[in-house]
């Protein structure tokens, strides 16, 4: 595998990506559903885009708070390996987090909490959801599903106890992005971080995405469906699983909630 001199922590471009299809829609029930129904028909990265989700998801069946203004995105795709799927949500929380740099400016504290959440001066403002595509029965690719609060944010009595409160690119900044102008900037850099992915592997994605880390040497909580996990979180390992440093010795985290 080729090795680049020096991998990237950050990309900035406006160029919409060679190859890369875009469908919108007014109103979708969620941008996921798009995908899944569509993507065969589309052979290339594909992004689905709505203004309206009647049935918006969230992570772990839980709903994502929809109004008009907020970005609902859906990327399809091609990918036969499960590992390199689930490895997207890191290349799209590092691509999120590039498009918020790129239009809000310097100011604002951007930070990534495993495994796919994108926060804005410590509250949650991106969400991300993967889902698998099958087709006759086999794998055919990953749907990335994003949802960024670009004008508005869910209060706290719409998120569940314990979650990092919602916030929104408006609301911290004051920046007026439309979801069409937000994702001018999200595709360019999905595809020039997908390009690293796929070229390195995941060791550039992982270096990128632990320079913006959020709380990394900290003590946070892993909730598993049969446990809490405590421990000081060290790393992301190889394969994006969380390395906690428990009392009992370290602990490789494939996927959970976590609580800081
Ligand atoms: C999370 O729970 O943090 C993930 C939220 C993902 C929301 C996005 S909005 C676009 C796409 N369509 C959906 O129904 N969900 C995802």
């Amino acid at each position: 595998m080729p090795k680049p001199r020096r991998w990237l922590l950050s990309i900035k471009t406006a160029d919409w990506p060679a190859g890369v299809g875009h469908l919108s829609f007014d109103e979708v029930t969620s941008t996921l559903d798009v995908a899944r129904e569509q993507a065969a028909q589309h052979p290339t990265a594909t992004w689905f885009t709505a203004t309206r989700q009647t049935a918006s998801r969230g992570r772990r069946g839980r709903p994502w708070v929809a109004p008009v203004g907020n970005f609902y995105g859906t990327l399809s795709l091609p990918c036969n390996d499960p590992e390199m799927a689930s490895l997207r949500s890191f290349v799209a929380a590092l691509a999120v987090d590039d498009a918020l740099r790129t239009v809000m400016g310097d100011g604002p504290k951007l930070a990534l909490k495993w495994p796919n959440d994108v926060l804005l001066n410590g509250g949650k403002v991106a969400g991300i959801l993967l889902e698998s595509l099958v087709v006759q029965g086999q794998m055919w690719g990953v749907a990335v599903g994003i949802g960024v609060n670009l004008i508005a944010a869910p209060d706290m009595t719409q998120v569940e106890d314990g979650a990092v409160y919602p916030v929104s690119v408006k609301g911290e900044s004051g920046v007026d992005v439309t979801p069409d102008g937000f994702l001018k900037h999200l595709a360019p850099a999905f595809a020039l971080w997908d390009r690293q992915l796929t070229t390195y592997g995941f060791a550039p994605i992982r270096t990128a995405w632990l320079a913006r880390a959020a709380r990394l040497g900290e003590t946070i909580t892993a909730r598993l469906p049969n446990e809490n996990v405590t421990g000081r979180f060290d790393t992301v390992d190889e394969n994006g699983y969380l390395v906690l440093n428990t009392a009992k010795g370290p602990r490789n985290i494939a996927a959970a909630d976590v609580f800081f």
